[in-house]
This record gives structure tokens, C-alpha cells and sequence, in this order.
């Protein structure tokens, strides 16, 4: 039996076991979200989708909390924007952040176009993902101008041994999407978290290069990044693609 919930003073019917971000997704309505994907189980990492339900106490996150009779929610308000803005400002302090922040940013991007092809991202132009990043498009939304808290370089190594592709863990915000995306829709656990607290980055166990760790190179984990950490050697800096195919191919 379905139930009834408010969405934003919105009426809206929903199916039991339905999270807050389904049916407000299938009903045209945007909650922010950054480690959320298609087909994945909610994660519950990055807290871009908080909300407001009315009568608790908290600010649960839509995408892991199921829908009950009757709730009241808010998907937008000033508190509600505050906090995003706060959760960014902390993802931030461990993300170069130039390619945001800069007020030569539009000069950078319009005259710069060769500054791309540096070998590490720590500013400008020279992310792959320019242009294409989940994080930069919430950082404008949310208008950030600029880092408030103390920046911490990974200072990573680009890994490019492997022949397929680039792995630059400096532009990691820990979302696990190539993780999750390994695990539960190819059924693999070729990257996984290594390390623990502030040292927690993606890698492979032990170590292993990924032909050790046994990838097939596949693509989904490049294609489930929501930044420039994860890139395919033969288009890094293409740019933006302008179509989309549809192929059973992954190379
Ligand atoms: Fe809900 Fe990340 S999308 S916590």
C-alpha cells in the first residue's frame, strides 16, 4: 500500500521502502547529491542531501532515509543551505580548489588552455574534469568564493602505470562511487579505501597495481567519479564529450 508524504508543501504518493531521494527525484524535485549513483545502494558518505522532516530533531540525508506515513519534508531553506554550504567548505579543505576560487578564473579558462596538460592538478586549468566535475557545479550553486579552512595537499603521486588509465587520488573526496560501482555492479573489489581517518584514500590492496589487483579496466569506475581523480589515458583532455553512444563495448 503506497503512503503519503509532503514534499516542499507538495502532496505526493510514494511506495514503502522508497528513500526521500527517489520519490522526490521522480517527481522533478533536485536534491544536491554527490555520492549518490544509478543503480548503487545508498552510501549515506557525503551528506550533500540533507533535509528538514518536520518533528525531528536531525537533518537526515534523503538518500538513506526510507519514506513513513505522513512525513513533512524540506529539501530547501536557508539552514539546509548553510549546511551543504559547510559540508563543501570541509570537502574542500582536501581538494585543490584554484579551479574555483581564482579571480583569473574566467582569463584562466578562455586564454590558459594549455596549462591542462600539467602532471598534477593543484590549480587552474589543469584538471581533466574542468568543466565536468560534480564538485565544482555544487561550489557554484552554493556560491563559494572562497576556502575556509586550512588546505591539506594530499600531495599524491599521480599514478599512470597501468595502461588504461590515470589515478590522481589528490582530487579524491572519498565518495566511493568506483569502489561501490566494483563491488555491486561488476562484482569485483578492485579498489577499495586503504588507510584509516585523515590518511583514508582509494587504492588496491596490499598495494597491487590494478593489472595485479586482476581489473579488467572496464571503465565503470572512471565513469562513476565525480571529479577529475579518475581519468582513461586516451581522453584526458579531450574535454567535455559532445554526444553520447550507446554500446556494449567498455573500450
Ligand atoms: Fe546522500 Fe551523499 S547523496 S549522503
Amino acid at each position: 500500500m503506497s503512503v503519503s508524504i509532503k514534499i516542499n508543501g507538495r502532496c505526493l504518493s510514494a511506495e514503502p521502502g522508497q528513500t526521500i531521494l527517489e520519490v522526490a527525484r521522480s517527481h522533478g524535485i533536485e536534491i544536491p547529491t554527490l555520492c549518490d549513483y544509478p543503480g548503487l545502494p545508498s552510501h549515506g558518505s557525503c551528506r550533500m542531501c540533507v533535509v528538514e522532516i518536520q518533528g525531528w530533531p536531525n537533518t537526515p540525508t534523503a538518500c538513506t532515509t526510507p519514506v513513513a506515513d505522513g512525513i513533512v519534508v524540506k529539501t530547501e531553506s536557508e539552514y539546509l543551505r548553510s549546511l551543504r554550504s559547510d559540508l563543501l567548505r570541509m570537502l574542500l579543505a582536501e581538494h585543490p580548489g584554484a579551479c574555483l576560487f581564482c579571480p583569473e578564473n574566467q582569463n584562466c579558462e578562455e586564454c590558459m588552455i594549455t596549462l591542462r596538460k600539467a602532471g598534477v592538478t593543484t590549480g587552474c586549468r589543469s584538471c581533466p574534469s574542468d568543466g565536468a566535475c560534480t564538485l565544482q557545479d555544487l561550489v557554484k550553486q552554493y556560491g563559494l568564493n572562497s576556502v575556509a579552512y586550512p588546505v591539506r595537499y594530499r600531495a599524491l603521486a599521480v599514478e599512470k602505470e597501468d595502461p588504461f588509465f590515470d589515478r590522481d587520488y589528490n582530487l579524491c573526496v572519498l565518495c566511493g562511487r568506483c569502489i561501490r560501482v566494483c563491488e555491486s555492479l561488476h562484482f569485483t573489489h578492485i579498489p577499495t579505501y586503504v588507510k584509516r581517518g585523515s590518511q583514508t584514500r582509494v587504492g588496491t590492496s596490499f598495494g597491487q597495481s590494478h593489472i595485479e589487483a586482476g581489473c579488467s579496466f572496464c571503465g565503470a569506475c572512471v565513469e562513476a567519479c565525480p571529479t577529475g581523480a579518475l581519468w582513461d589515458k586516451t581522453s584526458k583532455w579531450d574535454g567535455k564529450p559532445d554526444s553520447e553512444v550507446q554500446s556494449t563495448c567498455p573500450f
